[in-house]
């Protein structure tokens, strides 16, 4: 157990280098934490307006209006009727792992996560007491080979995170990946924590499958969401799970014990967001369309080696051509040299991985292509080692 807080506090060190990298004395653009930079919907901004005028200041432990628009939304999706009840909101989608994990975790149990993983995944088991055991997704299309993931099964593990789109990698599982997945929780009786917080984020052809419509599957899945992403308020912590009434009172006990719930006033101003039609969907995945393309084009002209994400929005480029030993490194000397701020891709591997570095592409056209601008000197400015 010692051994495991040692190695989170170890990668918190590179995390918090990147904060560090947001005071340097230059101007560096904050391409690594994953805060958008455009205009929320015009409904969500003129809501939080409104609430501003009427505020209110009681607990927030229960909006049932907020859970019965979240209930509407998700019906749609799931295709059958989702009851308020199964819906919990907090702030942001985070806290959910950790209540899940402490729900149905207990210290010694072990879970199973995919590497690349969100950062947060090993930190939020390890806090709760649990155990990872990683299974590899292997580059580049990030496949993960049934034998090993039956492996790890095999450790009769209580819960599988399952990260769909992928942060960081961009992996969107196919529906036959899906429901090997699904095959391996109901043979060894295991939930499936999901967090779909780019659920629409989704670039063509890919499709996004959600994991608790498979088969059998809503019994046993905590279905974790963000509205940071969707609506592009990072800022606001909104998130909730949804899962049916087994096992979302477990988890809304331990919420309630962890964090109580998310502010009102936000939770009221995003309702309207929770209405939208599929028009906004579409439109926002357009966009982001066209930001992947703008920006994956650019590194491409610059001949900079890089993944092709199938969803969210995040770009892994390869520095092996500048012979760095620390991944580390090469964000600083970006960050300080070039202008530019990037995540050292060993963040997110359980493996020996210091040749990826991660950028994200949710900001204006503007912002890109001053990035782009940037790393037009990166050579120059950053010469290959030896
Ligand atoms: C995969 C993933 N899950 C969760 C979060 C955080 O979501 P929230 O803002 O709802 O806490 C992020 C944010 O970057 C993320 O990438």
């Amino acid at each position: 157990m010692r051994h495991n807080f040692d190695e989170i506090i170890n990668r918190r060190v590179s995390e918090c280098k990147k904060y560090e990298a947001a005071c340097y004395p230059e101007d560096v653009l904050p391409m690594w934490i994953a805060d958008t930079d455009f205009a929320v919907p015009a409904e969500i901004s003129e809501a939080i307006q409104q609430r501003a005028k009427h505020p209110c200041f009681g607990y927030p432990i229960e909006s049932f209006e907020f859970e019965e628009a979240a209930a509407r939304w998700e019906r749609v999706r799931f295709g059958w009727n989702v009851d308020p009840h199964w819906v919990k909101y907090a702030n942001g989608v985070l806290p959910f792992l950790m209540d899940a994990s402490r729900a149905y975790s207990y210290p010694g149990d072990k879970v199973v996560i995919f590497s690349p993983f969100y950062e947060n995944y090993s930190a939020d088991t390890i806090l709760s007491g649990a155990v990872p055991i990683y299974v590899p997704l292997t580059p580049p299309s990030f496949t993960f080979d049934p034998e090993v993931l039956e492996d790890a099964f095999r450790q009769h593990p209580k819960a599988l995170v399952l990260c769909n789109p992928s942060n960081p990698c961009g992996k969107v599982f196919t529906r036959e990946e899906l429901e090997i997945i699904a095959g391996l929780a109901k043979k060894y009786d295991v939930y499936v924590i999901t967090d779909e917080v780019y659920e629409h984020i989704i670039y063509a052809p890919h499709q996004h499958t959600y994991f608790a419509a498979l088969p059998d599957m809503w019994e046993r899945t905590l279905s974790c969401s963000s509205l940071s992403k969707t609506y592009s308020i990072t800022g606001w912590r909104l998130g909730y799970i949804i899962a049916p009434p087994e096992i979302i009172d477990r988890a809304k006990k331990v919420h309630d014990f962890l964090t109580v719930g998310a502010a009102a006033p936000l939770q009221e101003a995003i309702i309207p967001g929770l209405n939208f039609g599929q028009d906004y969907y579409d439109a926002l995945q357009a966009e982001y369309t066209h930001k992947k393309d703008l920006f994956l084009k650019g590194l491409d002209d610059l001949k900079i080696v890089h993944n092709d994400p199938e969803g969210a929005y995040y770009v892994m480029l390869d520095i092996s051509e500048f012979g760095y030993e620390s991944d580390l490194q090469f964000c600083e000397d970006l960050a300080s040299k070039v202008g530019v701020g990037a995540v050292p891709g060993s963040s997110f591997f359980r493996e020996p991985v210091n040749h990826l570095i991660r950028l994200h592409f949710a900001k204006k056209d503007e912002t890109l292509t001053d990035a782009l601008n940037r790393l037009e000197s990166l050579r120059e400015k950053i010469p290959a080692k030896g």
